[in-house]
Parts: structure tokens; sequence; C-alpha cells
């Protein structure tokens, strides 16, 4: 399905022609430039920026419910280690829908409540479960960290130099929206049927999952990580662009000439290259876009700088969607609110491609 407007939403927009993108009237770049993921998470559920007192109330709210239950660590520390920490994230927010009894159609106070709880808990479960994985104890959440911070605390038991949260901080404001895009849709399907918040978040990571969608920033650095150095990507891409093979990172259904967010994103990349002395990923980037972007006209999307830029935060590759949940439950949640304050089921008609109708003969009859 391309190109077909299937409902209104004052969340996001996205402009292709300008290749911008604004949340809630605002313009990403300015909003990651300006504020910290907590007032972007705040805009999106709200409509509007909080002054300083309901930012306070929101932040204390939220940090209040970052702990998980003993029950929920002990079923996060026995999923099977070979699982995709997307495999895990989902089963635990799956998990964490059956602590609450919800539905689609309560009052508004109570999803936007179970929203800030997801925003609180997420980063939570998936730390604790990359601790379980790697034989860790478990760190538990800090209340007087951000929740970027508090997420590199809860992985590594320290919170890196400020740039690099900033960094970290931006990729989560970056990632939090973008209207009607394959997981916010699946999320508004299963709104749609008056199902609940937990479920529509679920089915989002689900679709999020896919190297086609989320997990394109995974896939863009397990591609880098192959062509190993600056020196060898030259060679690569053009091997690639002969194969016809599809390059990660490149490309967007929407936007055609650019992914407003890219600027803001590579920023970081080159802010984190200069922290951290490794200059080797930038350089691919820049070797690969520029003549995929001069070649083929196909430009880089938001995840080819972030898989690059996380690498250099540390983060084990496979964190790095599972991160982009953390941050897009805020949206996902925004669209459960929305579509259930004016909602009406989501069902398609599909247009049959298969045999005309016939009988139903007898089984030794048939062939
Ligand atoms: N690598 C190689 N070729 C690509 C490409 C990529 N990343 N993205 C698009 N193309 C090619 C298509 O194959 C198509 O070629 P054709 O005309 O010979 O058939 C042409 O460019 C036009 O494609 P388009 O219609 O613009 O792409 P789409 O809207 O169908 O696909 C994506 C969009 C995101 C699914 C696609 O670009 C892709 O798979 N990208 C890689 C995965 C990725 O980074 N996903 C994250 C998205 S935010």
């Amino acid at each position: 399905m391309v190109g077909i407007i299937t409902d209104t939403t004052a969340i996001s927009k996205v402009m292709p022609k300008t290749n911008s993108l604004t949340y809630r009237g605002y313009a990403v770049q300015d909003l990651a430039a300006t504020c910290s993921f907590e007032e972007v998470a705040y805009l999106l559920l709200n409509g509007d920026l909080p002054n300083r007192t309901q930012l306070n109330k929101f932040k204390k709210n939220e940090r209040s419910q970052r702990n998980i239950s003993t029950n929920h660590n002990q079923i996060i520390a026995k999923f099977p280690k070979k699982a995709h920490p997307m495999d895990t994230i989902r089963t635990s927010v799956s998990y964490l829908g059956t602590t609450e009894i919800a539905w689609g159609n309560e009052p508004v106070e109570a999803d936007m409540g179970r929203a800030v709880d997801m925003i609180a808990k997420i980063p939570t479960m998936i730390a604790a479960d990359f601790r379980y994985r790697n034989k860790k104890r478990r760190i538990p959440p800090r209340a007087d960290l951000s929740i970027a911070e508090n997420f590199f605390h809860m992985c590594f038991g320290k919170v890196p130099s400020k740039p690099v949260v900033k960094a970290f901080d931006v990729s989560l404001i970056l990632y939090a929206e973008h209207s009607f895009n394959a997981s916010t849709f699946a999320s508004r399907v299963i709104t749609s049927t008056r199902s609940d918040i937990y479920s529509a978040v679920v089915g989002g990571i689900g679709a999020l999952k896919g190297p086609l969608h989320g997990g394109a920033n995974e896939a863009v650095m397990e591609m880098m990580k192959k062509i190993k150095t600056p020196k060898n990507a030259e060679s690569w891409i053009r091997r690639a662009m002969l194969n016809k093979d599809l390059i990660m990172g490149f490309g967007h259904r929407v936007y055609k000439n650019g992914d407003s967010r890219v600027p803001t994103m590579k920023k970081c990349l080159e802010d984190l290259t200069q922290w951290s002395g490794e200059d080797k990923w930038l350089g691919i980037y820049n070797i690969l876009a520029d003549i995929f972007i001069n070649e083929k006209g196909i430009y880089p999307n938001l995840d080819f700088p972030s898989g690059p830029a996380y690498y250099l935060m540390g983060f084990p590759i496979n964190l790095y969607t599972p991160i982009f949940v953390m941050a897009r439950v805020a949206g996902w949640s925004a669209h459960f609110i929305e579509q259930n304050a004016n909602n009406s089921l989501i069902r398609p008609l599909s247009s049959y491609t298969g045999k005309s109708q016939r009988k139903v003969g007898k089984i030794s009859e048939r062939k």
C-alpha cells in the first residue's frame, strides 16, 4: 500500500517536499536542539510543550515508576538467551499488560498513566535483559537521572559525559514519532478494535522489528562492520549496486529527497566521532552516502547515522532497535489516545486475485 491517506492525525506532519517533520507543530530539529526527550514525550502525549511545573510533575511521575516487579525481573532473567532483545522486550511489555486489566474505551487519564508507566519501565526491562544475557546482575534504576542518563546507568553502571548523553537523548527525540509509519499504523489498527494500549504497543514492537523498518539501524551497523574500513567502502558499494543489493539505511517510503532527521543525527555522529577518536564509521558513512546519492539519487534515512552513533556509545548492536522502542512508545501511545478519542474500526478492502468460485468436490475426485 503506497501513498494512500487513511486518516487524519494532529500528532506529527511529514513534509517530503521540504524534507521536514513537525511534532505537534514544532520542527523536530528545534525540539532536538532545545528540549529533552521527556519534554518531547509530554508534548506528543498532551499536545503542548510542558511549562516548568508540568514538566517537573511529569518527570517525578515517570521516575517514580521505573522499577519493575520481582516477578517481572524473574521472567526477564528466564528468557532464552538466544532470543533477540526485540523479542524479549515485546514479551516483556506483553507481561506488563497482564498485570493490569485494560481496555480501549477507558477514560483518557487511565491510558495516559499507562503510557507514562511504559515510558518509565521499558528502559528498565531492556537494560535488565541486557545484563542478564551477559550473566551480570541487573542495575536498578535511579530516580535522580534523566531517561537517557538512567539507561546508560542501568546498562553499564555509569553515565558517560554530557555530549554522549545529549547525542543519545537527541536520537530518542528523533525516533519518538513519525506519523503513519508501519508500526504506528499496526498499532492504530489494533487500537481501532477497542483493544488495550499494551496490545497496541506490542503490535507496534512486532512491526518495528523488521529490517525494512526499525530493524534497519542494526542492519546498518552489521553492514558497516562487514565493510570494515573506509578504504573498502567504494568497492563494496559499487559491487552492491551492480548486484542490485538492498543497502540498509538508505531510501524511505515517504521522503524521496532526504530524511528530515538525518542532518541532526549526522551531527551527533560527528560529535561522537570527535569524542571517541574513532573515525572509520563516519568515513564509511560519507563514502557510501556520496556514491549512493550521486549515482542512484537515494538518500540515507535516520537509521544510517544512528547505527554507528549507538556503536560509538558502546551499545551492542542487538540493542539498537529496542532503543528505538524506548522512544517510539511515546508516539505509539499518543496515537492510541488519538485513535480512541474518535474511533472507527480500521478494516480496509482488498482486491481479490485468486481462483473464481468453484465447487467443493469429493475427496476421491481431487487430483
Ligand atoms: N538499496 C538499494 N535500492 C533501493 C533502496 C536501498 N536501500 N531503497 C530503494 N531502492 C530502490 C528500489 O529497489 C527501487 O528500485 P527499482 O525502481 O529498480 O525497483 C527504487 O530504489 C525506488 O524505490 P522506492 O519505491 O523509492 O522504495 P520503497 O518506497 O519501495 O522502499 C524502503 C522504501 C524503506 C522499504 C526501502 O528504501 C528499503 O528497503 N530501504 C532499506 C531498509 C531501510 O533502511 N529501512 C529503514 C526505513 S526508515
